[in-house]
């Protein structure tokens, strides 16, 4: 089994970045210098992605230009040798046909935005990406993901632990046998109270799925806060279909909250040769 084709619902409208996304699509905020959106990209890349499928919406032109040549933009920086800059831009632009957008027309849930892409996708296994899930690691979660699928085959989520008082933000699995590392999904319950919640595993935004999802999808029954929830669809192939639970190796940041997204800026940061030693120090100066 591969996957060769990643979906990427970004038609969410970010209000809990207002007025940063009054104007500016939240999948283009940077986590140091670099759209989350292209976070997202990368890691379906290194996984061996060959064709990213974004489910936009109103307003979100800027990931599309993001994706694009910027010829104004490339010329200057070759006129002033600006090599490796240059490199870095081209190197973020998909190659031509790989890439492709449809428009997600209602916010009617996560759910919908995926089966918006259902024709992109055809029938064939394919990834979701949600930018606003950031994860620091060794190995790109995708690829780690892909790698344990093209053994086990089937439908795969990211899962990590959370506090139980925080399952109802997420998707809560219902665990069967659990080696510690592969969790076996034997039921999916959407953002559960945390006394009805069947464990603290929750999803998190990385998935591996069967193209047969689209046809639960397809039947529009709504969910959780009245949304059509992708989680709902992946729930209905659990025994038809091999379904497991990955726990990565990684830091995952919660990049659609304000507290999250500056933790995955100082951790970024950190990491970051030309900036660990300054921030660094800032940070031990100020706590
Ligand atoms: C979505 C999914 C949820 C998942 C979460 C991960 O929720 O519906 O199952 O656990 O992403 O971030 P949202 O954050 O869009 O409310």
């Amino acid at each position: 089994m591969r996957v060769r084709k990643a979906v990427f619902p970004v038609g969410g409208l970010g209000t809990r970045f207002l007025p940063a996304t009054k104007a500016l699509p939240k999948e283009m905020l940077p986590i140091v210098d670099k759209p989350l959106i292209q976070y997202a990209v990368e890691e379906a890349a290194a996984a061996g992605v060959e064709e990213f499928i974004f489910v936009t919406g109103r307003g979100k032109a800027a990931i599309e230009d993001h994706f694009d040549h910027s010829y104004e933009l490339e010329d200057l920086l070759s006129a002033r040798d600006k090599t490796e800059e240059l490199a870095a831009l081209r190197a973020a632009i998909p190659a031509a046909g790989q890439v492709a957008y449809t428009r997600q027309q209602e916010p009617l849930g996560l759910g919908h935005a995926v089966w918006c892409a259902r024709n992109l996708v055809g029938n064939e296994p394919f990834a979701v990406l949600l930018a606003d899930d950031l994860i620091q690691s060794k190995t790109p979660c995708l690829k780690q993901m892909s790698d344990a699928a093209a053994e086990i085959g089937g439908n795969m989520v990211a899962v990590m632990d959370v506090p139980r008082e925080h399952t109802a933000r997420y998707g809560i699995l219902d665990v069967g046998s659990d080696d510690g590392h592969l969790a076996e999904v034997r039921g999916l319950v959407e953002k559960p109270d945390p006394v009805e919640a069947p464990s603290t595993l929750s999803v998190i935004g990385r998935y591996i799925l069967m193209p047969e999802v689209f046809e639960y999808l397809g039947r529009k029954e709504k969910g959780a806060g009245g949304e059509i929830q992708l989680t709902d669809a992946m729930a209905q192939l659990i025994g038809a279909q091999p379904f497991h639970g990955l726990r990565f190796e990684g830091t995952r940041f919660d990049c659609g909250d304000k507290l999250g997204f500056l933790k995955a800026t100082v951790a970024f940061g950190l990491d970051r040769d030309d900036l660990r030693e300054g921030l660094g120090k800032y940070l031990s100066d100020i706590s």
